[in-house]
């Protein structure tokens, strides 16, 4: 049986490289990531916070020790406002609701809702508090978002 022209076509498609063929780098995707200019860094001094939208996102800016931290404002638990919350000499921050802590850096939960016990301690799964990048260049505050 003679091949017909479109299975001739297919023969002399090119090989599919390693990364489409399995080799475990298939479906690895470069995370790229939306700068978006948030304010004038001297408008943040140092121990004060900014609550503001950013792209869609209710977001947090806090100056502590001269490093600039960006997150949501609302706590991962049942929605307090985390960015008035206490922020610890271990670099946590601690929520004013319910006292879920979590990392200030990475947003890692520390600890969950310790004030309630019962069925408001589990009212929402364990989750880390949402963090974003957050830079200054000349002069001004620059907030992180995944495209
Ligand atoms: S809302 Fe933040 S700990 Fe409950």
């Amino acid at each position: 049986m003679q091949a017909t022209p479109l299975r001739e076509e297919i023969r002399s498609l090119p090989k599919p490289s390693p990364a489409l063929a399995g080799d475990g780098s298939a479906g690895l995707e470069e995370v790229s990531t939306n700068w978006i200019k948030v304010m004038p860094q001297s408008e943040l001094p140092e121990g004060s916070w900014h609550k503001t939208e950013v792209g869609g996102r209710d977001i947090a800016l806090v100056n502590h020790q001269g490093q600039i931290y960006a997150m949501s404002s609302t706590c991962p638990h049942m929605g307090g406002p985390v960015y008035k919350g206490e922020i610890t000499a271990a670099g946590t921050i601690i929520c004013p609701w319910h006292h879920s802590e979590f990392d200030l850096r990475t947003g890692e939960l520390k600890d969950w809702a310790p004030r309630l016990g019962g069925v408001f301690k589990v009212v929402r799964s364990r989750r880390p508090l949402p963090v974003f990048p957050a830079r200054v260049e000349n002069g001004d505050i620059w907030v992180g978002l995944e495209e």
